[in-house]
């Protein structure tokens, strides 16, 4: 076993990776105190920093025409919701990097049901890595959109994080060293690898209310919970003291420069009293682990990277409390090994500040791979080496993939639209002979009634007509013979018989129970005949109604003759029904195919377009001679990687150019703007598109 350290434990492997932590914890840290000097040669970059973290009008524009066409596309979805833009974006505090991150406000929904709804639409739409991940904490649908290149996450019902965006903006507001300071902050944790909740470090929201702690401590800014005066809100059932204090501008305390503000954030945090203390800007001060009840849960972030390969510490070790939820610590997310980065950081950079070493030290990228997906992409840089032949020849495949796809759809579309008519028609046949089947239905059910009573009466009848051997009229002829013996006169000259008497009496008799039965045979006879016409009559009748269906039916046929030869009923709809369904979600899939086709196109288009422009500027240079170095958009973007922003404005202009339309007359003003090309984030070919579907 390699030899651990007999205070810290660390192995020397972990030693190397916490260096400056291992050197504070033995004891044999020793940080210089930062020269004036070494302080004010550090203002200039850090403003560049600044700078250079700050948005252009184009890149404000590009975001609000996002965020207005994300909003009329989700909202439309769902009724009385509302699309909020929250987080650094909206509180100012954001690098040029940062995502636009978007609540969905909308009554009574599944979450995760809307997230999923959603993401299906924005692919539909040709956004790009469209991930709806329902099983964080909280949900989200992340995608970059692939016009203005920003990477957006959309929450559902996320309100609490409006109302704390709100508290860091008017923090922004007191003093512009807050947004200065922050974004110095984010910078180095960005590229220093601090600031990734997912992967173990602080959220950006963490370093942003660490900012804000570390101003108020330096007095630059006062405590905005403060005072008597509380605004609660009841948020999903929980109630949340979301003061705000409305004061736009205080006279700081502090007049300390952005260099001095950084050095002591840095400072302060490498020595803070991480295990007795826990920051929270809601209080203006950090609180005791008793007055906030948080303990130092079991193991800490040494403990368990000395006892395990894949360490899990417990909670509450680097406490930030989050100033609404105040159950929340920002530092829930942060695992052993980011704790231990993130001191040693906060130590590593304190110490370069007193060596006089540089900011851009001080920020060395660690792992320069990880941003390069954050970078404004250089939308043309497989095109730089190829010549126009090859460029030309990939637009005419395109186009050509373009315009096989476009048929496919219309082919699909019309797919799709035939479907939902012949649903339509067949309900709609349904419903107009919906009387004529309820009284055939009715017709049906009196037949199979009376048919059981026919049975019935004719088993009857021929079990009667069985077990009797004479008709009824023979029965009542031999009746009246036997009758007329029995009661005529007696002859004088023949000897009375007895048995012959008991014989034609016992003959009577039977006759008399056969013509009973025969009498109740006839009677259900005459029953069998009536109900065997009824019957006929209703047969007829059935038979009446069914041509007037069919009559109405292929009415209504030749009104709609898709249905010719289909079977109608309701289930035949709802497989028409079904079939509409999926071929909508291909069609989903296939416009979002074109979509990219379109966009590569005109990204191909483009390309060409400016280097024939440039060329021909370039001819045109030579022939006036002219040396003064051109300092236009054009030259400018022949030179350098061009964003997906940058694309936008100029497929925009191609359109302005490729229109019939007389041009309209125009203020000088904006004809000037007309020539630098539209730079704003046009979503209109977008809008055109959906129109037409
Ligand atoms: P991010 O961590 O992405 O911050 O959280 P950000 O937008 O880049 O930068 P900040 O927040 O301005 O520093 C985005 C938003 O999510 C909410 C906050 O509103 C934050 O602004 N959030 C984030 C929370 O409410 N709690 C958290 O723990 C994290």
């Amino acid at each position: 076993m390699s030899k651990r350290c007999d205070i810290t434990g660390l192995s020397a492997e972990d030693i190397n990776l916490f260096g400056f932590l291992h050197s504070q914890l033995i004891g044999e840290l020793e940080l210089k105190e930062v020269s004036n000097e070494s302080l004010t040669g550090f203002e200039k970059p850090l403003q560049r920093t600044v700078s250079n973290h700050r948005f252009s009008t184009g890149d404000l524009k590009r975001k609000e025409s996002l965020i207005k066409h994300l909003e009329k596309s989700i909202t439309s979805k769902f009724n009385g919701s509302k699309l909020t833009a929250f987080g650094s974006s909206e509180s100012g505090l954001s690098l040029k990097t940062g995502d636009l991150d978007l609540c969905l406000q909308a009554a009574k929904v599944d979450q995760k049901k809307v997230i999923k709804r959603i993401s299906g639409m924005l692919r539909g739409q040709g956004m790009e890595s469209v991930q709806a991940l329902t099983r964080a904490k909280v949900p989200i649908v992340k995608f970059t959109d692939p016009r203005s290149g920003m990477h957006v996450d959309i929450s559902i019902n996320n309100t609490l994080a409006i109302h704390n965006t709100k508290l860091l903006a008017q923090y922004a507001k007191l003093d512009e060293r807050v947004k200065q300071l922050a974004i110095c902050v984010k910078h180095w944790a960005l590229h220093r690898n601090l600031s990734d909740a997912p992967n173990g470090t602080l959220s950006s929201y963490g370093w942003s209310v660490l900012v804000i702690f570390h101003l108020m401590k330096e007095g630059v800014i006062a405590n905005l919970q403060s005072g008597e005066d509380r605004t609660i809100a009841d948020i999903e059932g929980k109630e949340y003291d979301i003061t705000i204090n409305d004061i736009s501008k205080s006279d700081s305390a502090s007049k300390a420069s952005l260099a001095e503000l950084l050095y002591s954030f840095f400072k302060n945090y490498a020595t803070f009293d991480w295990e007795n203390e826990i920051v929270s800007i809601r209080s203006g001060k950090s609180l005791t682990r008793d007055e906030k009840g948080w303990m130092n849960e079991e193991p800490s972030a040494l403990d368990a990277i000395n006892r395990s390969k894949s360490p899990r510490m417990g909670e509450h070790h680097l406490s930030i409390e989050d100033p609404f939820d105040l159950d929340h610590d920002l530092s829930r997310a942060v695992r052993a090994v980011g704790e231990l980065k993130i001191r040693d950081e906060l130590i590593r950079a304190t110490k370069m500040f007193g060596d006089g070493e540089t900011w851009k030290a001080i920020c060395e990228t660690i792992e320069p791979d990880r941003l390069k997906d954050m970078e404004p992409a250089d939308i043309f840089h497989d095109l730089r080496d190829k010549t126009d032949d090859v460029v030309k020849s990939m637009l005419e495949k395109t186009n050509a993939e373009m315009s096989a796809l476009e048929k496919r759809v219309e082919a699909v579309d019309a797919e799709r639209k035939s479907n939902i008519r012949m649903a339509k028609a067949m309900r709609g046949v349904i419903e107009e002979t919906s009387d004529l089947r309820k009284e055939h239905k009715s017709i049906i059910i009196n037949l199979k009634e009376r048919n059981k009573n026919i049975d019935a009466i004719k088993k009857s009848r021929d079990k009667i007509n069985s077990d009797i051997i004479l008709p009824i009229h023979m029965i009542e002829d031999e009746l009246a013979k036997v009758y007329s013996r029995l009661t005529e006169e007696i002859d004088i000259h023949r000897v009375p018989s007895l048995k012959r008497e008991k014989t034609h009496f016992s003959w009577f008799l039977e006759l008399q129970a056969m013509h009973g039965k025969a009498r109740e045979a006839s009677e259900l006879h005459q029953r069998f005949i009536e109900l065997v016409t009824e019957q006929k009559g209703e047969i007829k009748k059935l038979k009446i109604f069914e041509t007037k269906h069919d009559e109405a039916t292929t009415k209504l046929l030749e009104q709609e003759p898709l249905l010719k030869d289909k079977n109608i009923n309701s289930n035949e709809a709802r497989s028409y029904d079904r079939r509409t369904l999926s071929i909508q979600r291909a069609l989903r899939q296939l416009r979002g195919d074109l979509h990219k086709l379109r966009r590569e196109s005109g990204r191909l288009e483009a390309w060409l377009r400016k280097k024939s422009g440039s060329q021909s500027r370039g001819r045109r240079d030579g022939r006036k001679g002219n040396q003064r170095k051109q300092k236009s958009q054009g030259s400018k973007e022949s030179s350098g990687p061009m964003t997906l922003g940058d694309i936008s404005g100029l497929l925009s202009g191609m359109g302005n150019q490729t229109s019939s339309k007389k041009p309209k007359k125009v203020s000088s003003k904006k004809a000037g703007m007309r020539k630098l090309g539209n730079l704003g984030a046009h979503r209109g070919s977008r809008g055109k598109y959906e129109k037409k579907d």
